[in-house]
């Protein structure tokens, strides 16, 4: 029963359905579309299937409203709240949230676990069914007899698509990985998942088979490294700070060398979004669990520097404006957790804002993209969508997301001409400091003099 069809040079069409229509499942189901499967999206929400089946993606991602409209308009992908629609699709792709619970640092697996009950009514002997939300480890070991009790399979297959580049990553991602059991049900999984993932395969990208576990690891692994490498960079900052030292060339030199790499020793105030922060609070959590919480109790120093950092910020523009915000008008340029995004959760952009408002300035944000999402979180605040008018008659101008409107093209003559002060917290060390200093600017930036 593969329902897996032929039509020449190599190439499969298969029926996919894909649970979840949030940023992981949204984007799946447009790019598994786009490669010529035949997709159907599900989700609870009405509105986010309303919006996806006009081919309007609910949130600001590169890429995506073009394929969504081609694929709707060219019948492959369709969206519907009726998890019946399941039915008939050869893979299932689970790709819920896991959001951090309420009170705790665990991981909520409720969406999943209400996810797999409502789709294994509808999925068919020889189906498989493929995990793609971030869980903790031994999550698969748990749903998988219940696959197995309908005669699917259950594979593990995460998803390390970034925001901002999330069609590209699904498309044509650095690694696939699929976790199946050793069982021939296992290996037909894993060849099913190499047609659906074709073009990536004919290109050559490594298809990693692992078990369930190490499938599970691989993802909040990744994470893990990536937020530890930003808090080191930013734990360097800290030193830089009391020493005079500039982290920005700090990590340029030691970024030279291939082992390290500069990628991802951007310092600055953090990192944020709807991924690293609760991974790694939920994979120390897990760690806990397994009674092998000192493993991994790093994340918590990790995740300690990261907050911090946000501190740190709004300190430097504490003393840059001489030791009270209260009654100065700071322009906040970005909202949004990362550029190429309108995401505002956990943004350390945004709390930075917060935080400034909460000491009684006068704080404008402003983002290109994120300011509605922004304004339902913080309604508090007072948002400006052009630049221009959010730095006017500003006494500070903070820049907390580089977003290339700031970094590249904000120049310290043109905001001369707007603001009341010159006094420039570069938050992302964005800003070619010496070209804002010249114009007579001072200029405070994040681990340098
Ligand atoms: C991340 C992972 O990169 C991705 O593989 C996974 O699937 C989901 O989580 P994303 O959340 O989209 O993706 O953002 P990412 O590009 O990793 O950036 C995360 C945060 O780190 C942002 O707030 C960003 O501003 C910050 N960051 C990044 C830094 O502070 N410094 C850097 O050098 C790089």
């Amino acid at each position: 029963m593969m329902r897996v069809s032929t039509p020449g040079e190599g190439e499969c069409i298969v029926r996919l359905s894909v649970i979840g229509c949030g940023y992981l499942g949204a984007v799946h189901a447009a790019a598994m579309a786009s490669i010529g499967h035949e997709v159907v999206g599900i989700d609870l929400d009405p509105r986010k299937i309303d919006a996806l089946s006009r081919g309007e993606a609910p949130f600001f991602e590169p890429g995506l409203p073009e394929i969504l409209t081609e694929g709707v308009e060219s019948g492959r992908l369709s969206f519907t709240t009726d998890i019946a629609a399941a039915e008939g699709a050869a893979v299932h792709f689970v790709g819920v949230g896991t959001p951090q619970q309420q009170d705790g640092h665990a991981a909520d697996m409720s969406h999943v676990n209400a996810a797999f009950e409502s789709l294994l009514p509808h999925v068919r002997p020889g189906d498989i069914v493929a995990g793609k939300s971030t869980v903790p480890v031994g999550t698969a070991a748990v749903l998988a007899p219940l696959v197995e009790a309908v005669g699917a399979t259950l594979a593990w297959n995460p998803e390390f698509l970034r925001e901002g580049w999330a069609v590209q990553d699904t498309i044509d991602p650095d690694r696939l990985v699929a976790g199946v059991p050793a069982t021939a049900g296992g290996e037909r999984a894993a060849a099913v998942l190499r047609e659906v993932y074709h073009p990536a395969v004919a290109k050559g990208t490594p298809f990693m088979i692992t078990d369930y576990a190490t499938a599970e690891l691989v993802k909040v692994a990744a994470n893990a490294f990536l937020a530890t490498k930003i808090s080191f960079i930013n734990a360097m900052a800290e030193i830089a700070e009391v020493t005079g030292a500039d982290v920005t060339q700090l990590a340029d030199a030691i970024g030279h060398d291939v082992r390290i790499g500069r990628r991802f020793l951007g310092a600055g105030i953090g990192f944020g979004g709807g991924c690293l922060p609760k991974d790694i609070r939920a994979f120390a959590a897990r760690a806990e669990e397994l009674g092998r919480g000192e493993s991994v109790n790093f994340l918590r120093e990790v995740d300690a520097i990261n907050l911090r950092r946000r501190d740190r910020a709004v300190q430097l523009v504490i003393d840059a404006l001489g030791g009270s915000v209260f009654g100065k008008k700071v322009a906040v340029l970005g909202a949004a957790f990362k550029p190429f995004s309108d995401d505002v959760r956990d943004s350390p952009a945004l709390d930075v804002a917060v935080r400034l408002n909460g000491l009684g300035a006068n704080v404008v944000v402003t983002d290109p993209q994120a300011i509605d999402n922004a304004r339902r979180l913080h309604p508090q605040l007072t948002y400006e969508p052009s630049r221009d008018e959010s730095i006017r008659d500003a006494d500070a101008v903070v820049m907390v997301t580089e977003w290339d409107e700031y970094r590249r093209d904000l120049t310290p003559e043109h905001a001369s001409t707007l603001t009341a002060g010159r006094v420039v917290v570069d938050g992302r060390n964005g800003f070619d400091a010496a070209a804002w200093r010249a114009a007579g600017w001072i200029y405070y930036g994040m681990g340098r003099p």
